[in-house]
């Protein structure tokens, strides 16, 4: 099997203690990348990072809340003096935020879901772009979501946020390109994380019943994806939107 190689690459992968961005940490580092484990959850981050490190992989634990400005300041600072560069960055930080019908949305719960999962995106691309633009190479990669795609009843914040991330990479892809910093998008279906199980059953239930392969998908096969996009090896394909979702989103 052809694994693409990060051998010298950084990347920054955003809430990698568990689920996804674990999944896409262990990833890079068996293709030989050095990799910032970033999550609010320093100890899982920490964790994760010993854990990936024992099976003789780079990886650094670093806190963030990506929802503030500073916080994502300060952790790309703190990335840079320890990798000295990155080239990577994976916006995979989120929240489900649960399911509320509208009119029970507060003003927290729509503030806070915005923040993490569209305003963090922001801050993220914003504070490495400097960087990756002044090397000219980059490849971010976006986790966005099939709600943003096709909105999913009582979860308004979170389908408005991933619709807000898949914009704001169409946005910026076009703004970088000739930089060579390239800026794509994927949007999941079901994935078997920690986010589904914070759903009532009946909401769960709605989701998979969608599915023409009867089944949720796996953390690795979104890290598969992630993994090449990723790489040198996606090099025709910016501002595009990848789907994930066991054969659902078919457009
Ligand atoms: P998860 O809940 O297992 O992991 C999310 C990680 O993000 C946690 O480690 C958490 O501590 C961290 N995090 C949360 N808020 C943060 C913040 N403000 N700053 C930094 N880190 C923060 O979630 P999962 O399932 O692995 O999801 C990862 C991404 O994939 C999310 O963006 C989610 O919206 C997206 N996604 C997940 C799907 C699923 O079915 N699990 C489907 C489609 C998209």
């Amino acid at each position: 099997m052809t694994f693409f190689d990060l051998k010298g690459r950084v990347a920054i992968v955003t809430g990698a203690a568990q689920g996804i961005g674990l999944a896409i940490a262990q990833r890079f580092v068996r293709a030989h990348a050095s990799v910032a484990v970033v999550d609010i959850n320093f100890a899982g981050a920490q964790d994760a990072a010993e854990e990936i490190s024992r099976e003789g992989g780079q990886a650094i634990a670093f806190t963030c809340d990506v929802a503030d400005s500073n916080s994502v300041k300060n952790m790309v600072d703190a990335v840079l003096t320890t990798y000295s560069r990155i080239d990577i960055l994976v916006n995979n930080a989120g929240i489900g935020g649960g399911a509320t019908p509208t009119q029970n949305v507060s003003d927290e719960h729509w503030n806070r879901v915005i923040g993490v999962d569209l305003t963090g995106v922001f801050y993220c691309c914003r504070a490495v772009l400097p960087h990756m633009v002044e090397r000219g190479y980059g490849r971010i990669v976006n986790v966005a979501s099939i709600a943003g795609k096709e909105g999913n009843p009582n979860m308004v914040p979170y389908s408005s946020a991933k619709a807000g991330v898949i914009g704001l990479t169409k946005a910026l892809a076009k703004e970088v390109v000739k930089s060579n910093v390239l800026v794509n998008v994927i949007t999941p279906g079901t994935i078997d994380t920690g986010l589904i199980n914070e759903l009532p059953p009946q909401q769960a239930r709605y989701i998979i019943e969608k599915i023409p392969m009867g089944r949720i998908g796996t953390p690795e096969e979104v890290a598969s994806l992630v993994h090449w996009l990723a790489s040198e090896e996606a090099s025709f394909s910016t501002g595009a939107v990848f789907d994930l979702s066991g054969g659902r989103a078919t457009y």
